[in-house]
């Protein structure tokens, strides 16, 4: 198993980030589209990650939603997994070594760190947004409080409704 070193300058400054997502996103309100846009704008923005999107609150499980990167598991019971527990408990939740995280959910063997996010809506669960990296312990907490924001944003541009 490969683990690669951490890039020296891997920090992105999150103030720009949020100003260019909330530019990307004026215009349009819909869910699919401004989800598939999200995903893609974390994973172009943001060094050593190698698969970032959504998982979406249906019928009580996660469903795989717009992301980006290789192929992935499509349904995720709440409380499995890294993205399950997150989204059971609403709380982010860091990985800095999935191999160590006992109910972790394979998807890439190449993955070795996660980040994921609860995706609130009117105080709702709507579902969550997952990254994960080849990189040892990628993410930090002030990756958790940018993308919080950049979350916020997301979240702010568009029409959400809950299933
Ligand atoms: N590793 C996740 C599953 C989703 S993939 O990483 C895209 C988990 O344990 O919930």
């Amino acid at each position: 198993m490969e683990h690669r070193t951490i890039s020296a300058n891997r920090n992105p400054d999150y103030p720009v980030l949020a100003q260019q997502l909330t530019a990307l996103l004026a215009g349009e309100r819909d869910a699919v589209t401004n989800a598939a846009q999200f995903s893609a704008f974390i994973f172009q923005s943001l060094s050593d990650i190698n698969w970032a999107g959504f998982y979406l609150l249906r019928d009580e499980r996660l469903v795989l939603g717009p992301f980006q990167g290789k192929v992935a598991c499509v349904h995720i019971p709440l409380g499995r997994g890294v993205c399950g527990r997150s989204a059971a408990s609403q709380l982010p939740l860091i990985v800095d070594d999935v191999h160590a995280f006992a109910d972790h959910i394979v998807c890439d063997s190449a993955s070795n760190s996660e980040i994921v996010l609860p995706v609130m809506v009117n105080g709702a669960l709507y579902g969550v947004f997952d990254i994960d990296s080849p990189v040892l312990a990628r993410f930090q907490q002030s990756d958790q409080d940018g993308l919080m924001h950049l979350l916020d944003c997301f979240i702010a541009a568009t029409d959400l409704n809950p299933c």
